[in-house]
């Protein structure tokens, strides 16, 4: 099969910049896609960050310390940038103005404004494909519940649910780093770090909640700051949002919650819908089970719970009895994502795409209404314009 070849530069060669030099290498698992990566060209501001891509991905012909130098690299056609938050927007507007394919990493922008420049260079580069990062929802469990909601199974929402969970905070020995700085992760805290894999799923069905009430917490004050003393943390730990969802002309509640403490949860990502036909849970604790109650009137209220078989978006050598995991959702992500690059929205061989700009921006807000919410004690409208 001719492959078409994508040729891609990483800016930041942090966590996850590995993360998708991992997938890149391991293409060959994925079992019908005519398209394929080849990472050309690193930038990280840090040397030994890029070394490791110099050392271990043997495509990497040039590694820069200036990211406007890999954006005038031929050979880069598309570019991961997975950054603190607050490069962003300028990083972000210089590639997409650069005529460059972006998947960028969530929140897309620091806070709203910020987004809303991204937003504005996206649109005077109609020809750039531009995605933000978000895998979770290509995990199995989670497919068969985006099925059952494009169905139309779930008849009247009752009530939804939806969160990301974390607990390496919980303890107090552990380092500051660039996510407990306002000025490096946003004044959102925990919701712009985590909040747009939450509403990646909502905001796709059209859930726009009308308002929020939100409640922020600050659990762990200070930190260690690496050199022998400590340093304060100043962003949200955790941040439960009550929203008012008014969709095709029904309200329901939808509870969003992203925390950076919950104790006993790692990496905790779940979605519950109740409905008055359906019912369906799925949560990254127990990957491989997928819960639905069907129901008719008079009928049985009983909970079936399935191991979902290893079958996502795209095929792949594993056999269906197998598990899948996070760094499998990764390799989905970027085929979704390559797809789109190679054969457009349209030509792609499956339906669901990676989170588009417009989701990033429903996120933006969302959050600043949730700050709002938080610093009046009420309730604050979200703003979808006109
Ligand atoms: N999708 C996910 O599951 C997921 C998980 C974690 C983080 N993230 C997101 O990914 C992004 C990066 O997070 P991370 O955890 O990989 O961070 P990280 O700190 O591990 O890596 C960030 C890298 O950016 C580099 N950098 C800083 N300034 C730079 C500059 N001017 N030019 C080039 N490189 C520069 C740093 O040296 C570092 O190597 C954030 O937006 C974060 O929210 C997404």
């Amino acid at each position: 099969m001719a492959k078409r070849i994508i040729g891609f530069g990483v800016i930041g060669c942090g966590l996850m910049g590995k993360e998708f030099a991992s997938a890149a290498a391991r293409w060959c698992h994925l079992t019908d896609a005519d398209f394929e990566p080849r990472i050309a060209a690193v930038c990280d501001a840090n040397p030994a960050a890029a070394q490791w891509f110099a050392d271990n991905v043997p495509s990497v012909a040039n590694v820069y310390s200036d990211y406007r130098d890999l954006l005038a690299d031929p050979a880069v056609e598309a570019v991961y940038c997975a950054v603190p938050h607050h490069l962003h927007e300028q990083i972000y507007i210089d590639i997409v103005s650069a005529g460059k394919h972006l998947l960028g990493e969530k929140p897309f922008g620091i806070d709203r404004s910020a987004n809303e420049a991204i937003s504005a260079a996206i649109r005077a580069n109609p020809g750039v494909v531009v995605r933000c990062s978000s895998e979770f929802p290509f995990f199995p469990g989670a497919q068969r519940i985006v099925e059952w909601v494009n169905e139309g199974r779930f008849g009247r929402i009752i009530e939804v649910e939806a969160g990301f969970w974390h607990s390496s905070d919980l303890d107090p020995t552990k380092p500051i780093n660039w996510k407990r700085r306002v000025a490096t992760n946003g004044e959102y805290g925990c919701m712009g770090d985590l909040g747009l894999h939450v509403l990646h799923l909502p905001l796709r069905f059209g859930w726009k909640p009308a308002s929020v009430r939100a409640l922020l917490s600050k659990i762990v004050e200070e930190r260690p700051d690496g050199r022998g003393g400590t340093a304060p943390c100043e962003t949200w730990d955790n941040a439960i949002l009550a929203c008012d969802v008014n969709a095709a002309d029904r309200r329901f509640p939808m509870i969003l919650s992203t925390k950076r403490i919950a104790p006993g949860h790692a990496n905790t990502w779940f979605i519950r819908i109740q409905g008055t036909e359906f019912s369906a849970e799925f949560s990254t604790k127990n990957p491989k089970q997928v819960a639905s109650l069907p129901y008719s009137p008079g009928g049985r209220q009983a909970w079936h719970v399935e191991d979902a078989p290893y079958r996502s978006a795209y095929g792949t050598l594993t056999g269906a009895i197998f598990e899948f995991g996070f760094s499998d959702s990764i390799l989905q992500m970027w085929a979704a994502f390559c797809d789109e690059i190679a054969h457009g929205r349209d030509g792609m061989s499956q339906p669901f795409v990676c989170a588009l700009p417009e989701e990033a921006a429903g996120s933006h807000r969302i959050f600043t209404a949730a700050l709002e919410s938080h610093r009046t004690g009420g309730t604050a409208a979200v703003d979808w314009g006109s």
